[in-house]
This record gives C-alpha cells, sequence and structure tokens, in this order.
C-alpha cells in the first residue's frame, strides 16, 4: 500500500488533483529513494479489478498482471515517474500480455520417461493415475526408481486450459514464486517438499496466511518422497485438502481458503531395513516390524490412494541395455485422450476426473459387464475387500477402460485395477 498511501498524501498537501487519481488501483512498496519495489499477489489483484478503473503496480509484477486481458495495466519503476503519469506529462504505455499465446501450448517435456529403464508396471500406473487423476503410491526399496519416476509425471499430464493456469498462477502470485520472465504458469506443478517441513510450510499458515506446498501444488502433483519419514501429524494434515481440494485457514482477524486440488503420488520403502521382496538384497524385518510400519501411513491418508504399485528394483545388468522406452509425449497422448472421454461424459454432473467421482456417481457411471462383475465379486471376496475398496477399484477401473476406448468396464480393466491395490494383499515376499 505504500505507492497508494503516496499519492494520498501528494492529493491532501494539493500536489496532485484528487480527480486525477481516481480511475486508478496502485500497489506497490516504496524504496526510500522513490523506487517502486515488486509485490505479491498482483494476478489476482488485476483480477479484482473493475473497468473503467485500471491497475498501477511495480514493474516487475507487471507483466504478471497483464495476463488478466480485461484490466488495464501500467508498470512503474519511481514514484516520480507515476506523479508525471497523473499528472498527464508523461503518458506510459499499458503492459501486454507477452506471448499471449503461449497458453495454448503444450508444455515442453523436460524429463522423458524414456530415461527410465525398464518398470513398465510402474510406467503403466502412472499412465492410468494420470488418466483419471487417481492418487498413486509407490512401495519400493530404496534406489528402485520411485523418485525418478514421479519427477517424469508432470509431462504426461494433461496440459492446463488457460483458466487452470490463471488459477496455479494465482497462488504462485501470492506467494511470491512467480518469476517477472515467466508470469504464467503453463506446465503443472510438480512439488515435492522435504520430510522436515512445518505444517504451515505444508497446508499453509503464518499470522499473514500464506499458501503451503498442497496449494502451490494445485492443479499438479504433490509428492511425499520417502513419506513415513514425515510426521504422522502433518501426513493427517493432508485429509482435508485430498477431501475437499481446498485449505482453510482460521485467523483471528479472518478466515481464509486456498485452492488445494492435487494429485498426491506418495512413495516409501516395503520395510524399515528397506529390502523386503528384493531380489538381491536379503531384508531382516520380522512380519510384525514390517506390519507396524506399514501402518505408519494412517487410515485417512491411506483411503484416499487409488493406486498402490510395488516398484522393484531394475536389474544392474537392465540399467546398461539399449531398449528403445517409449517417450513421454506419446503416453501423454493417450492421457489426453483419456481424459476428453471423462470430460465430456461428466459435462453435465460437473465431475473433474473419475478419481472424483461420488459413490452416486460411481453407480452410474461405472457400469461392468458380466464377466467384469463376476470378476470383481471375486476378487472382493478372496481379498476382503472394504465397500471404499470396491469403489477405488471401480473408480480405476473406468480410468482403464477409458484408456482402452472402451464404454463399458470389461473384466480385463477390472483385473489390472485390482493389480493396482498392492496394499490390500497379504505379506508376501
Ligand atoms: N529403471 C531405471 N532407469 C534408469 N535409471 C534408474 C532406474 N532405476 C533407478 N535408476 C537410477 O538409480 C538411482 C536411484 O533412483 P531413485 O529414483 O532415486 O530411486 P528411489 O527413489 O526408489 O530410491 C538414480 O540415479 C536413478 O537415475
Ligand atoms: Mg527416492
Ligand atoms: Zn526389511
Amino acid at each position: 500500500m505504500d505507492l497508494g498511501i503516496a499519492l494520498g498524501i501528494l492529493v491532501a498537501e494539493g500536489s496532485l488533483p484528487q480527480e486525477a487519481i481516481l480511475q486508478y488501483v496502485f500497489v506497490g512498496e516504496l524504496a526510500l529513494d522513490g523506487r517502486i519495489k515488486s509485490i505479491p499477489g498482483a494476478l489476482s489483484m488485476a483480477m479484482a479489478i473493475q473497468a473503467p478503473q485500471s491497475l498501477v503496480l511495480p514493474h516487475d509484477n507487471a507483466a504478471q498482471a497483464a495476463v488478466v486481458e480485461k484490466t488495464t495495466v501500467y508498470g512503474v519503476h519511481t514514484l516520480p515517474e507515476v506523479v508525471e503519469f497523473i499528472k498527464g506529462v508523461q503518458p506510459l504505455q499499458p503492459t501486454r500480455p507477452h506471448p499471449p499465446t503461449s497458453h495454448t501450448l503444450l508444455p515442453i517435456i523436460e524429463e522423458d520417461f524414456s530415461d527410465v529403464v525398464g518398470q513398465f508396471q510402474a510406467k503403466r500406473a502412472l499412465e492410468v493415475a494420470a488418466a483419471g487423476g487417481h492418487n498413486l503410491l509407490m512401495i519400493g526399496p530404496p534406489g528402485s526408481g520411485k523418485t525418478r519416476l514421479a519427477q517424469r509425471l508432470t509431462g504426461i499430464l494433461s496440459p492446463m486450459g488457460f483458466q487452470e493456469c490463471l488459477e496455479a498462477s494465482q497462488i504462485h502470485s501470492v506467494a511470491g514464486t512467480l518469476s517477472p520472465q515467466s508470469p504464467l504458469l503453463t506446465t503443472r506443478p510438480f512439488r515435492a517438499p522435504h520430510h522436515t517441513i512445518s505444517e504451515a510450510g505444508l497446508v499453509g499458515g503464518g499470522s499473514v496466511p500464506r499458501p503451503g506446498e498442497v496449494s502451490l501444488a494445485h492443479h499438479g502433483v504433490l509428492f511425499l518422497d520417502e513419506a513415513l519419514e514425515f510426521k504422522r501429524t502433518l501426513l493427517d494434515s493432508l485429509r482435508q485438502p485430498l477431501e475437499n481440494g481446498t485449505v482453510t485457514l482460521t485467523r483471528v482477524q479472518a478466515s481464509l481458503t486456498f485452492p488445494a486440488q492435487i494429485m498426491l503420488v506418495v512413495a516409501m520403502n516395503p520395510c524399515p531395513c528397506g529390502y523386503f521382496g528384493d531380489a538381491t538384497h536379503e531384508c531382516l524385518c520380522t512380519p510384525h516390524q514390517i506390519r507396524r510400519y506399514r501402518s505408519r501411513l494412517s487410515g485417512p491418508l491411506l483411503d484416499r490412494l487409488d493406486i498402490h504399485i510395488e516398484v522393484p528394483a531394475v536389474p544392474v545388468k537392465d540399467l546398461t541395455g539399449g531398449t528403445r522406452n517409449e517417450q513421454s509425449q506419446t503416453i501423454r497422448e493417450r492421457v489426453i485422450e483419456a481424459r476428453r472421454r471423462q470430460f465430456e461424459r461428466y459435462r453435465e454432473d460437473h465431475v473433474l476426473n473419475n478419481a472424483r467421482l461420488k459413490p452416486k456417481q460411481i453407480k452410474k457411471y461405472c457400469q461392468l459387464d458380466a464377466a467384469g462383475k463376476t470378476l470383481l465379486d471375486q476378487a472382493v471376496s478372496r481379498l476382503g475387500l472394504s465397500a471404499r475398496a470396491y469403489g477405488r477399484i471401480l473408480r480405476v477401473a473406468r480410468t482403464i477402460a477409458d484408456l482402452g476406448h472402451a464404454d463399458m468396464i470389461q473384466a480385463n480393466h477390472v483385473a489390472e485395477a485390482v493389480q493396482y491395490r498392492a496394499l490390500d494383499r497379504p505379506l508376501s515376499p
């Protein structure tokens, strides 16, 4: 508010006519030498402004604000420059969004799945997760490539629409993490907080509330690597955002809600020593230790993970082989097509994707053919699955059917979805 206050003082002492400032909203921090320093949240401010008012703000934030086409934006460097502008002595050009079409391009894939040798089941599971928006858990020994796989996930997600770009960018604008060079986020965010993060850092907080990692990951991926190293209370704090897609922070002055629609990806070791089920290392843990270890992944969180897969290490000799792997771009094309099918199907019900189907909608949209139904009933009774697990398998099977361009869910779709329930199976190496 420095800039606004300074101009108010100039008006009060008669240096500026009051009418001259009424058509503008001024924001910016003033340095002692009259320079105007950048501020957080410019994008949201530009969205809030109603014509005929226009926005005068620090030059560094102008490109960000100019993304909002309905608002006229002037970027300024110094207080004298603003005064001259208002007096009509020195006109300013409004900032134009540069390059105006960037959001319609597919984001460039920086880390490609073709750099991951083998791991066909894991890659397929990530494709299914991306196609349906499912939260995913990877269990595997150290060095098996879990982190490497997760880092490549954003490259196969469907691109953000302009509205999604704006929403994601707004949060990063408030957090001050947008660079003047790239004022609009066009790639879905990937956030991988370290397990030592505070609760405020993860879900948001502070006396003037700032968005946390769950909100910075809005419309993208939140990756919890080495998930069992996170404090239990921290993992539990994700419950509300996972359920509602928002985080509400209550303060004495006000209560604030940040969006947090995320895809959650969790990686963990299979046991305390890390090598349960590994082909080359012996696991020294007892079944009791393993169960206790896994139970640290609390029920509410586990409940939100549609897909669990085991990620065994690829044998060293295979890592050096020269096999050609599928590129992320090819996978992304299939994901986009599966997303398009969901978009058309759920247009009226305003469901975002298969992962967000509610129980009633599952009944309506996840129709099984006869063989599929028989197989699912068998699997449920043999694995002793709960009703919730049943629903989860159906949602994932719906996505697998979408990837296969099928309207009805068939037995092979169910069979694959059942495979993605590693933690529902009894312990066996
Ligand atoms: N399938 C694979 N293809 C290529 N590199 C791999 C593969 N699996 C593991 N690596 C390499 O092994 C190392 C450990 O992988 P990382 O993803 O950190 O494992 P994790 O997270 O499961 O402990 C990394 O340098 C990674 O590049
Ligand atoms: Mg790792
Ligand atoms: Zn072990």
